[in-house]
């Protein structure tokens, strides 16, 4: 296709993070556990496991010691800077600041941290995109109440964003209050998103699920970040609030009406209806009859319609992994995914974990999101796990570098069919510690980090053949794939 238009000048490229997957140090100066410190590890065919109780001498926890960005920030932020990076999304790990999220006062320390790698990154006049909340919470804050069901956990934190906004209002601008917040309209997000553990859960991927608590804690969220957004408003005007919507588009897995109108409800309710909310200010039809004909039922307070009308976000952004189909057939293949699965799209490849592949649905997404809410658009998570190897220093990923060169490439499409794309951080600028798993083999940097899956290695950062290939395509803005 001939393309008039093509990425425009002060296009935001770069790549993104999570503090609980690459920082490490989780019990340094003075940081208080997450709840992704009580993970264990796993693999694609082993569940991760939740222990309330850590304990290092019987478990491996892969965060705690992450891929050590803690100590290495600075190696870390001059290799972004070198492939060019205009933009890195972080996210900044909570309890590091509040360790039990309900003290009054502030780790100095854990800001200290912050404040650092701030510094480095305007060194290179790197934009910082902060995530309040990636799957962070103070595992205190679960334990103690439960979690996002419990109304108090607004209050802590927009504690935490307050210190946050007064601190670094000259130095963040965009800022996005919750990662992949329709995660919890699934039963997976109970307990990375919501901090639910339902009595005798302790496996990671089969959460006992009560959906009256999950939408409990998910109708918080949205309260927690309306009044995050309005609250940084009054700080700086100029910050800009961002929604983050993990999408699964979904196809129909044939054209039989059955299985349109499955697919049309499946994307209302997993993928439209938390974006409607925080962009629209309002809970969808659609939402309000779910709720009913499940008997979901959550406590709304007075006020709340209120907030979520006045805290609307600024730009919309998403994760792009895969596209999934749906189907009322019963016996259909199936293929994962990291919030959901779903059927087999027989025109797909799919990864070694079964992520399907489709960089068209990508510009398919673009044009769907922007027509929904004609707002400007980051896609702040895509990327390709993949085991990689490490031959005589170098790292051959080609198979990556083919993923986000078609996927860079639909972006463009999308770009010239109108769409206001703003910008681009893949997952992940550097090797981390999969969610899903809990494997830092199941890799996605530009940086390899040698560190396999039970802890050990030299944590010696490699760049891998597509860290030069991005570096080129940030150099040309997006002209050479
Ligand atoms: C997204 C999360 O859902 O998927 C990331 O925001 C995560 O934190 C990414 O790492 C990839 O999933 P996984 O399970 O392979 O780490």
């Amino acid at each position: 296709e001939q393309c008039r238009k093509s990425f425009p000048e002060g296009f935001l490229w770069g790549g993104a993070t999570a503090a609980n997957q690459v920082e490490g140090a989780w019990d340094a100066d003075g940081k208080g556990p997450s709840l992704a410190d009580a993970m264990v590890a796993g693999t694609h065919q082993l569940p991760r496991r939740i222990t309330l109780e850590i304990d290092e001498s019987r478990n491996y926890y892969p965060s705690h010691s992450g891929t050590d960005f803690y100590h290495h920030y600075k190696e870390d932020i001059a290799l972004f800077a070198e492939m060019g990076f205009k933009v890195y999304r972080m996210s900044i790990n909570w309890p590091r600041i509040f360790p039990k999220g309900t003290e009054t006062e502030p780790n100095e320390a854990g800001l200290q941290f912050y404040d650092k790698v701030f510094a480095e990154l305007k060194k290179y006049g790197i934009e910082p995109l902060v995530t309040l909340y990636h799957n962070e919470m103070p595992l205190n804050m679960v334990t103690a109440m439960g979690g996002w069901v419990d109304r108090r956990s607004i209050d802590c934190y927009l504690r935490f964003a307050e210190v946050l906004f007064r601190r670094y209002k000259d130095v963040v601008k965009y800022w996005i209050p919750f990662n992949e917040i329709n995660d919890l309209t699934t039963a997976v997000g109970n307990w990375n998103h919501g901090g639910i553990l339902n009595h005798g859960t302790e496996d990671f991927s089969h959460q006992v699920d009560d959906p009256d608590k999950r939408y409990a804690a998910l109708h918080n969220q949205f309260v927690a970040s309306a009044k995050a957004v309005l609250l940084g408003r009054q700080i700086n005007p100029e910050f800009r609030f961002g929604t983050m919507i993990c999408h699964i588009t979904v196809y129909p897995l044939t054209c039989r009406p059955e299985d349109v109108l499955l697919t049309q409800q499946e994307d209302q309710l997993r993928n439209c209806m938390s974006g409607d909310v925080q962009c629209k200010g309002v809970y969808p039809y659609y939402a309000k009859r779910y709720f009913e004909r499940n008997h979901i039922h959550f406590d709304v307070e007075p006020g709340d319609e209120e907030l979520l009308r006045r805290g609307t976000v600024d730009f919309y952004s998403f994760s792009y992994y895969m596209t999934n189909c749906v189907t009322a057939q019963k016996d259909a293949a199936q293929v994962s995914g990291n919030i959901m699965g779903g059927a087999k799209n027989p025109y797909l490849k799919a990864t070694e974990w079964n992520w399907q592949i489709d960089p068209v649905g990508l510009r398919y997404t673009l044009n769907h999101v922007y027509d929904r809410y004609g707002l400007p658009i980051m896609i702040t998570e895509n990327g390709m796990g993949a085991r990689d190897t490490l031959q005589d220093g170098r790292v051959h990923d080609d198979y990556r570098i083919q993923y986000l060169r078609e996927h860079i490439e639909q972006m463009r499409l999308a770009i010239d069919d109108g769409v206001e794309l703003i910008g681009y951080t893949p997952w992940s600028a550097m090797d981390l510690v999969s969610v899903s798993t809990g494997e830092v083999e199941k890799r996605y940097g530009f940086i390899y980090v040698d560190k396999d899956n039970a802890g050990s290695g030299t944590l010696e950062r490699i760049r891998k053949d597509s860290f030069y290939w991005y570096k080129n395509v940030i150099a040309t803005n997006g002209s050479e794939l």
